[in-house]
């Protein structure tokens, strides 16, 4: 038997109607993509802020208690260097700051945090003490003598 189209007008307008539809609905899906890519960066670029903010907050708490005695309440220095300086904020990558926070610097007052290193302070501490310094970065005074030390 030789196939033939089915020449059932109805059933053919029918399934016309759905491919259509069926297209539609694809280029619909498509379509949604780059709009939801266009917002979805902004939405989590946000809820990075939030997360460096949040951080920043508990670090406030341990640089009082760890930091600030040596370095200033607000970073601008003292017996230790000024790391509220765009001398410091530049120059160092936060994963260099964390790595002398959590080594320190033997042979100074600079002594190490790490609890890996006898130190007092968790790895997140650490990072929550740089997401603060990091903080200070937009209006950071410019600082030549920020490695100039009070007594130190
Ligand atoms: C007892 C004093 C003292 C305390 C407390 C202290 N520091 Fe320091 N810190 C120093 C001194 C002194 C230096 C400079 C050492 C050197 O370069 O010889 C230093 C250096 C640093 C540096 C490196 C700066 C550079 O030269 O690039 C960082 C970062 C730092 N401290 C962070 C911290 C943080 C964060 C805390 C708290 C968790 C802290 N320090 C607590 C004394 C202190």
């Amino acid at each position: 038997m030789r196939y033939s189209y089915s020449t059932d007008e109805k059933l053919n307008r029918s399934t016309n109607k759905w491919m259509l539809i069926g297209v539609f609905l694809l280029v619909g899906i498509v379509a949604m993509f780059p709009l939801y890519r266009s917002y979805e960066p902004s939405s989590r670029e946000g809820s990075r802020e939030a997360q460096a903010a949040s951080l920043a907050e508990e670090g406030e708490t341990i640089w009082q208690l760890s930091c600030s005695s040596c370095h200033g309440l607000a970073g601008e220095g003292g017996s230790a260097p000024a790391l509220n300086s765009k001398q410091f904020l530049q120059t160092a990558s936060d994963d260099q700051a964390a790595t002398l926070i959590a080594v320190g610097i033997p042979g100074s007052q600079m002594s190490a945090y790490s609890q890996d290193f006898g130190g007092t302070l968790t790895s997140e501490q650490i990072q929550a003490v740089v997401a603060l310094i990091r903080s200070w970065e937009s209006d950071a005074p410019d600082r030549p003598d920020w490695r100039d030390v009070v007594g130190g």
